[in-house]
């Protein structure tokens, strides 16, 4: 981090005078100089807090931050403060469908930003009992998909994308003109084709994609952090998409928030739930696992090897300070090992990326999900999938280690 960039960071251009908000923005500004001070940055301490809070009408200018020579916006919570959610949403009913792990982290966490939210998910259904347990009321905020749509002025599609598609002959009736139509993937309305998903002309139609599952959208908020999201428009009717999109991810508990296209989130997504997040993470857990067994070494060992010396001690240290840092601070057998191979696995394994990506970009992987998933018997084949990968010796040998973690005794 250079100092223009902290720089820059901090200080606004002038705007509206908000005294609470202003002074909540000079203490977040100062937090952080102080915060890159301790992190052994660059400091800002030469910056006087009079030039940081210079006037109390200042507020942030559009934050830009250099990712790696790439120079990029983000927005961040200090941008949209409760005061601000309320200029925004104060008129709106926002209605949550479905009540899904994304429905249920993001609806709550709206609730506790102030925003009015109603849940709309099918009655007597799974999800609906358990927004009951979490204190939605039927009549009051939980109501049939239906009912909700119609009371709604946001409409958050919170549904599984399959249920995206059944339901939007009932959905897409209340989408009259004014109302926002939200998203947290670009599927439906990127692969229209097959989804028959199209919104009215007449609305603006926004994303915000969380990059993590509900219930770590809702923990990280209650633990005062927030995950990433991604937000994009696809329809600006009202002149206002833009910042209502970046609002509402703030609004549904975000850490940050960065810019992309619908194409662009369902392309990196479909790619990285295949790849790194877990097609490719499974594929080679299971390469290396069948090898040491071949070798004669024991579950035991190859499952330790493989997987939970990985989970348990060097992907924590990997998200907290970078591979970068791990290279410089492994053993020096384990370094020049790591250096050495690191060329072959890349290379045999961009190809396959580059075919998976080939494969999203054309639609074929969205087509073969529908069909799959919509097929008569999906239930029973992919039951018989999943437990290809439960009663596997990998797997199996993983439920023994994991039962001898001493927390879990
Ligand atoms: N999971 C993630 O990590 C993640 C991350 C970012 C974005 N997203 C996106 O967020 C959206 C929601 O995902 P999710 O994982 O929270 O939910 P999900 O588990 O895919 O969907 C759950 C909701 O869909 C409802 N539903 C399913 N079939 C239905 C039908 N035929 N009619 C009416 N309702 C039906 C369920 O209700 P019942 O309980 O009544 O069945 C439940 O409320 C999706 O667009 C997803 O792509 C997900």
């Amino acid at each position: 981090m250079n100092t223009s960039r902290a720089i820059h960071s901090v200080v606004g251009r002038v705007a509206t005078p908000v005294s609470r908000v202003s002074a909540l923005r000079c203490y977040s500004a100062l937090a952080r100089a102080t915060m890159m001070n301790r992190m052994g940055g660059p400091t800002t301490a030469n910056l006087a807090p009079r030039t940081l809070c210079a006037t109390r009408s200042q507020t942030r200018s559009i934050k830009t931050l250099d990712f790696g020579g790439t120079k990029e916006t983000v927005w961040e919570r200090a941008d949209f403060p409760r005061e601000k959610l309320q200029e925004i949403f104060g008129k709106d009913t926002m209605t949550v469908l479905g009540y899904g792990p994304q429905g249920r982290g993001q609806s709550l966490n709206m609730r506790d930003n102030g925003l009015k939210v109603i849940i709309g998910t099918r009655k007597d259904g799974r999800s609906w009992k358990k927004a009951v347990e979490d204190g939605w009321q039927p009549g009051k905020d939980l109501f049939p998909i239906e009912e909700a749509c119609d009371k709604g002025t946001v409409i958050m599609n919170l549904l599984s994308d399959a249920a995206q598609s059944t339901t939007w002959p009932t959905v897409s009736k209340y989408l009259t003109p004014g109302k926002t139509l939200y998203f947290s993937h670009g599927f439906s309305v990127v692969y229209k084709k097959d989804t028959k998903v199209i919104p009215p002309k007449d609305v603006d139609v926004i994303l915000c994609a969380p990059k993590g599952s509900g219930f770590t959208v809702r923990r990280l908020f209650q633990d005062g952090k927030g995950i990433n999201s991604s937000i994009a428009v696809f329809q600006d009717v009202s002149g206002q998409a833009q910042e209502r999109a970046q609002a509402l991810g703030i609004a549904i508990g975000s850490g940050y928030l960065y810019k992309t296209t619908f194409e662009k989130e369902v392309q990196s997504d479909l790619v990285g739930e295949r790849g790194v997040l877990m097609g490719a993470i499974q594929g080679l857990f299971l390469a290396q696992y069948e090898v040491l067994r071949a070798r004669g070494h024991t579950p035991s060992e190859a499952f330790n090897e493989t997987v939970e010396e990985g989970t348990q001690s060097l992907y924590p240290l990997i998200g907290e300070k970078g591979m970068d840092w791990m290279y410089s601070n492994c053993s020096t057998t384990a370094q020049r090992g790591a250096l050495d191979w690191m060329k072959p696995f890349h290379d045999a394994s961009k190809p396959v990326f580059e075919k998976l990506y080939e494969e999203v970009r054309n639609g074929n992987e969205a087509r073969r999900s529908i069909e799959k998933n919509s097929a008569d018997n999906y239930r029973e084949e992919l039951e018989k999938e999943l437990a290809e990968i439960n009663d596997s010796e990998m797997w199996r040998a993983g439920r023994t280690v994991r039962s001898l973690r001493p927390e879990n005794q």
